[in-house]
């Protein structure tokens, strides 16, 4: 394991992918920033966060095998092994807000972007995980909040780094040993508002109603609709209103 310390660069994701480029990186090659200048979310969106106050890191392991099935299956362990990680600090009310986002009593805590990178015509994971872990103040997101707004307590960024490369090599181990089943059951049983009624918008921006069942092995989000059809959405389609 190598951990790569900054205090600051523009995104932890494009300095570990500049680094697979450029040399051979070994399995949790990790590089954690105290801040980023242009921290990338998902869809293209930006992940801010007060400096030295959470966890930003990427991490690198060769998942090259499920990348080229079922990249999904990488999405679910991880999300997974965050969740343990913080289940083992006593976060109150975990859930996977699908497809990998973190919550804590409904609010996001954890976001996680996950990139891929093609070289010499293998195919390299980085795992980007932001936490938001001692800021108290989310100004503008309603919907964002930290493990010590939550909990009140003041972390150590790096117990709960160490938290989480521990889990994930116990993932990652899981899905190694084929043991796929067992990840996509246990990220069910933890997906935010499974089985109760919830309201999405379309991509035309209409609400409609269902109940969120479980999700496919592609991770298209399986909802039970009105009129007892099941439909299959991807990421694109669908927004849960909470
Ligand atoms: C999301 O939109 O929910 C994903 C956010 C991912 C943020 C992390 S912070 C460390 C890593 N570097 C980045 O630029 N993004 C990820």
């Amino acid at each position: 394991m190598r951990i790569i310390k900054l205090n600051a660069i523009d995104s932890t994701n494009s300095f570990l992918k500049e680094m697979i480029c450029n040399e051979t990186v070994a399995d949790y090659t990790i590089v954690v920033a105290e801040h980023q200048t242009n921290g990338r979310g998902q869809m293209g969106t930006n992940w801010d966060s007060d400096k030295g106050r959470n966890l930003m890191f990427s991490l690198f392991k060769d998942l090259s095998i499920h990348v080229v099935e079922f990249p999904f299956y990488i999405s679910m362990a991880i999300s997974l092994a965050i969740l343990k990680a913080l289940k083992t600090l006593n976060i109150p009310d975990l859930h996977i807000k699908w497809p990998n986002d973190i919550l804590s009593a409904d609010k996001k805590i954890c976001g996680i972007l996950i990139e891929n990178v093609i070289k010499n015509k293998l195919n390299s994971t980085i795992i980007g995980i932001g936490i938001n872990v001692n800021q108290t103040e989310f100004i503008n997101l309603p919907r964002a909040s930290s493990l010590k707004n939550i909990t009140g307590v003041h972390y150590n960024l790096d117990e709960i780094l160490r938290s989480i490369i521990k889990h994930t090599k116990s993932y990652s181990n899981l899905l190694q040993q084929g043991k796929y089943d067992a990840v996509k059951n246990e990220y069910e049983a933890n997906l935010f508002r499974k089985n109760k009624p919830s309201t999405f918008k379309n991509v035309e921006g209409d609400l409609f109603s269902g109940f969120i069942i479980g999700v496919t092995k592609y991770g298209k989000l399986q909802v039970l609709l009105e009129d007892e059809i099941v439909k299959k959405f991807d990421l694109k389609e669908i927004t849960l209103m909470y």
